[in-house]
């Protein structure tokens, strides 16, 4: 455990100086400094990009390999005990927000067990879900139409939905940005997705230290991170607020 975490926490400095490298080559551009100069801050983000790659297994795969180990919980009637109505609420609440039409092709990323997809399942035409856990996938195969094993940041399925829900899957990502460009690259052009993480709150410090235990690094977000990061990706942030279970939601739209 020692070596993990050793290991966890030179890759996490290595992610940490790679964004900041992000940070000073959007800087040097907005500064208009020499060409050479923005080159060179170009790659040094490449570097440490790939310094960092090179020592982590990534943050999602852990996550992955912890929610495959974690299926027995999901396939029960309450899988997460006492925390369960909260989260029966948290899922309302993301459905509420999506606004499901009987024309919308879905895409459900980051499934886990299907919970929202079977709340969905009624309202909409189809419902296509993609996880990097293929034990998950397992368990949440009969509320969908066809699964991917996957990871969202480099997801090309060539097709195009009208509703993207990712819910629980930002917290794990290290580069959020690309996660967003991925969904983008999935909207339809006045398509909309529902996202939904774990927000710096009580609750979400409780659940970010939990997993941590088990050798995963939790992002927790508030509203202004997520409506940022849209924009930076050229999705409209057209709600965003808390919701139960310490997380928030956002609704972004393409177009
Ligand atoms: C907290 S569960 C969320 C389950 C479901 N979306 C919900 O809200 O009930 C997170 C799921 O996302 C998957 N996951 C995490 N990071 C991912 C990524 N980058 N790409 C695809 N799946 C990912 C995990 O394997 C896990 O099954």
């Amino acid at each position: 455990m020692g070596d993990l975490w050793d290991r966890m926490a030179q890759a996490e400095k290595l992610r940490d100086q790679w964004h900041a490298a992000v940070d000073e080559y959007e800087k040097a551009k907005q500064d208009g400094r020499l060409a050479s100069d923005v080159d060179a801050a170009f790659e040094k983000i490449e570097l440490l990009k790939g310094a960092y790659l090179a020592k982590a297994k990534s943050n999602v795969d852990r996550a992955a390999q912890v929610y495959g180990r974690e299926t027995w919980r999901y396939s029960r009637a309450r899988p997460h005990g006492l925390r369960e109505s909260l989260l029966a609420d948290q899922r309302a609440a993301i459905v509420e927000f999506a606004q499901p039409r009987a024309t919308d092709r879905v895409l459900d990323v980051g499934r886990g067990a299907g919970k929202i997809a079977a709340l969905l399942r009624p309202s909409v035409a189809t419902i296509s879900g993609i996880d990097a856990c293929a034990e998950m996938l397992a368990i949440a195969r009969p509320w969908l139409d066809d699964v991917v094993q996957a990871r969202l940041e480099t997801l090309e399925l060539g097709r195009e939905f009208d509703l993207v829900v990712c819910c629980g899957v930002l917290d794990f990502v290290d580069d959020a940005g690309a996660a967003l460009r991925a969904i983008r690259r999935h909207l339809a052009p006045h398509g909309r997705a529902v996202i939904a993480t774990a927000s710096l709150s009580a609750i979400g410090v409780a659940y970010a230290l939990v997993r941590r235990l088990q050798g995963v690094r939790v992002h927790l977000y508030r509203p202004i991170h997520l409506s940022r990061l849209a924009a930076t990706t050229g999705l409209r942030c057209a709600n965003v607020h808390g919701i139960p279970g310490g997380s928030i939601a956002a609704l972004l739209q393409a177009g």
